[in-house]
């Protein structure tokens, strides 16, 4: 009897191993389930296997003068991640060989960049995407990124910047979808589905990246890196939006950001990275620290040395460390001491694993190796780079029909800093894009008015300093020409990261230069590039036309000439309020009312800006017809529908873009003056007449959040808004 329970234990024993052989596939079997392949590479690993895949380290140095201090290093096949600096594909795929077949359990590195606006072929800046209001183009262009940048050796971009900005005077506005949440929501979902594609584990796809995460563009005054102080209710109003928007278009990765948020730092903030990101939205990929931003929680006063900035950082819930090797260096004493439990660890080391598999870098870990002919600015890349530039365009002021140039101009003066500028017209982080590749103004409008018009160049002056001794040759070539066109603008490093400016006004001797061409008496149309809006204070005064054609790219030339002549019709309208003067800043159009609404503006400057977000010309004219409500009552159950008409009853064919507002008078929670719920594009033809729809969905366009995340919908009085058209509707029970 004993020797028949003894066998059959042992039978059961056997029997079980098989089972749980059976069930735990093994990591390199594709055809296993991502969540127990995982699982069984994680039972594997020893702790520094698992430490050395939450690191970041840099292959190559980029452009960026804020980053160049970190050395190359030699790479470890252990390593977790390379910030690849380099376009050569061959050389990630021999990094990637070495930690396939070098390191004990051959992971892939995943290889990461900054493709913010294009890899090679440069499209225009974010906030000049976000302008066009067409997510279609943002998403082609962010799947063109993703094809060049795929075929360079990357696997992840970090991008999109999300950041709501408000404050014109931090450089980085530049990077992201301008003021509003609902905008950068929107666009944040275009770049994640322009990256990513349909499936991570395509060829050509890359990780989308959402940044900062949070808050970081409130840094006091606009000072880069700063302290910024938002309360919960901004936090969840304002910040939040675009990032979960973007979690739930499948974005694989975040990146947390510099910012101090009311004394718990963003790279050390457990509600933010944890409680909200992981528990509340279930994302479960990973999130990487900026550059040095584990490192500057010591300089922020909250870890007393680097060993406490990595267990902060790490147990508020940041995966990967870029570049600080403080995971590396302190992870392991930090478990030993009991101060970082291995299930986090492993819950850290999951997070990255998934986004490899799903990446599918276990099975394909190399990228195809093409020639640069075949990879970069291929003709249909430019053809959508000229598009979206062109649609960035907005033409915010245009005199006595000054715009287009017709053939009532012979002679056309082309004065200014920008006309054969090939550098600061990419913006900041022009990704691996090279001014020899980039057309422009001047090269645009040769081509453009061959035969056309006489151009008479000048270059006026430099973008600053104090030298007038081009002075004379441009108002010569102005006294010469029927129109002086003057392009003007900001260097690259103007704005960006650590581009902070304490006036958003161009320089003085700009000024000066549009000052003495005005007194020529000929039409002056000013042709504005800048990663900002601008103070035009002075400026606008002078000028009979105005364009803010921002950072546009590879194709400025291009899309600017076709602008001036017609062949572009404007049609982008601005994502970002512009002040009358810096001192105006914070004023964007969603702010709170005002308790006396008539009073408390500035006394000394008009009480609007100059130019309210959501403005923008074009050269033809649009009627829109009265808005149309489906019902004017409805309950929480019902979807509201609006629509209204619009005829082009000008002579340009054109693109419209409608914004639908929404305003709600009263709630428990004070209201923002109105708030965008939705846009659409469409092109209308000269004569034509097209129908535009909002379907209002009470739950997701009426309610709001309060401080914790949570949404109320309250019935009452509610408002549609177009235009100037604001049409009342009920919500009852
Ligand atoms: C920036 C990030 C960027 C990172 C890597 C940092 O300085 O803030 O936006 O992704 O560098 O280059």
């Amino acid at each position: 009897m004993k020797k028949l329970c003894f066998a059959l234990a042992i039978f059961v024993m056997v029997a079980c191993s098989h089972k749980t052989e059976n069930k735990t596939a093994n990591y390199k079997d594709p055809n296993a389930p991502i969540e127990e392949r995982i699982e069984h590479l994680i039972s594997l690993m020893t702790l520094d296997e698992k430490i050395m895949q939450m690191n970041q380290w840099t292959y190559g140095k980029n452009a960026n003068p804020n980053n160049i201090g970190e050395k190359m290093r030699e790479v470890s096949p252990e390593i977790g991640s390379l910030l690849y600096r380099s376009t050569n594909p061959e050389y990630r795929n021999q990094i990637q060989k070495k930690a396939i077949t070098e390191s004990r359990l051959g992971i892939p590195i995943i290889f990461g960049f900054d493709a913010i606006h294009g890899y090679r072929t440069i499209f225009p800046i974010p906030l000049a995407q976000a302008s066009s209001w067409n997510t279609e183009l943002v998403k082609t262009s962010s799947a063109i990124t993703a094809k060049e940048s795929w075929l360079s050796g990357l696997d992840w971009t970090f991008s999109p910047m999300v950041d709501v900005a408000r404050d014109a005077r931090w450089g980085r506005v530049s990077e992201g979808y301008g003021e509003d949440p609902y905008a950068n929501s929107a666009f944040a979902v275009a770049a994640v589905q322009g990256y990513q594609g349909s499936n991570l584990n395509d060829k050509y796809t890359i990780a989308a990246c959402l940044k900062h995460f949070i808050g970081y563009s409130l840094s006091e005054g606009g000072r880069d890196y700063h302290y910024s102080d938002i309360s919960n209710q901004t936090l969840w109003e304002t910040f939040m939006p675009p990032f979960e928007a973007g979690v739930n278009a499948g974005a694989a990765t975040l990146m947390s950001s510099f910012n101090d948020i009311s004394g718990i730092p963003a790279s050390a903030n457990h509600y933010t990275l944890t409680e909200v990101l992981k528990n509340k939205w279930k994302h479960d990929g990973f999130v990487v620290s900026d550059w040095g931003s584990v490192r500057n929680l010591v300089e922020q006063s909250v870890a007393e040395d680097l060993k406490e900035a990595a267990q902060k950082s790490f147990m508020a819930g940041i995966e990967m460390d870029m570049v600080d090797n403080a995971y590396i260096d302190y992870l392991p004493e930090l478990v030993e001491e009991g101060k970082v439990p291995m299930t986090s660890i492993d819950e850290a080391v999951r997070r990255i694993l998934r986004v490899k598999m799903k990446l599918g870098l276990f099975e394909n870990p190399y990228v195809d190796v093409v020639s640069e002919k075949e990879r970069y600015l291929l003709p249909e890349y430019l053809e959508i780079a000229e598009q979206l530039s062109a649609e960035s365009f907005v033409l915010l002021k245009n005199e006595n029909e000054t715009l287009p140039i017709t053939s009532k101009y012979k002679n056309l003066a082309i004065i200014g800093p920008m006309v054969k500028d090939s550098v600061h017209i990419m913006g900041f982080w022009e990704g691996m894009g090279r001014p020899q590749d980039v057309k422009t103004i001047y090269e645009g409008l040769e081509k453009e008015f061959k035969n056309k018009a006489t151009l008479n160049y000048a270059l006026g002056c430099d973008y600053d300093g104090e030298d007038k001794s081009g002075f004379n040759a441009a108002i010569q070539a102005a006294n010469k020409s029927d129109a002086v066109i003057i392009f003007l603008g900001e260097k690259r490093h103007w704005s960006g990261e650590n581009g902070s400016r304490s006036t958003i006004a161009l320089p003085k001797i700009q000024e000066d230069l549009v000052e003495e061409l005005k007194k020529t008496n000929k039409p002056i149309i000013l042709m504005l590039s800048s990663g900002r809006p601008l103070e035009l204070m002075k400026l606008e005064k002078m000028a009979d036309a105005i364009v803010q054609i921002w950072q546009p790219g590879t194709m400025a030339g291009p899309a600017v000439a076709g602008l001036l002549s017609g062949r572009h019709n404007p049609s982008g309208k601005l994502a970002m309020t512009f002040p009358q003067t810096t001192g105006q800043i914070p004023i964007y159009y969603n702010m709170r009312q005002a308790a006396r609404p008539t009073l408390g503006h500035y006394q000394d400057i008009p009480r609007d800006p100059l130019y309210w977000f959501g403005h923008g010309l074009s050269y033809t004219t649009y009627e829109y017809s009265e808005v149309k409500l489906s019902s004017k009552t409805i309950t929480k159950k019902d979807t509201l529908i609006a629509e209204v008409t619009v005829s082009n009853t000008g002579n340009h064919d054109g693109k419209e873009t409608v914004l639908w507002f929404i305003k709600d008078p009263f709630a428990s929670i004070s209201r923002p003056i109105k708030e965008l719920k939705h846009f659409e594009k469409q092109t209308i033809k000269a004569g034509d007449k097209v129908v535009y729809r909002f379907e209002i969905n009470p739950e997701h366009d009426l309610s709001f959040v309060d401080s914790e995340g949570n949404r109320h919908l309250e019935n009452g009085d509610f408002y549609v808004i177009v235009n100037d058209q604001k049409v009342h509707f009920k919500l009852v029970d």
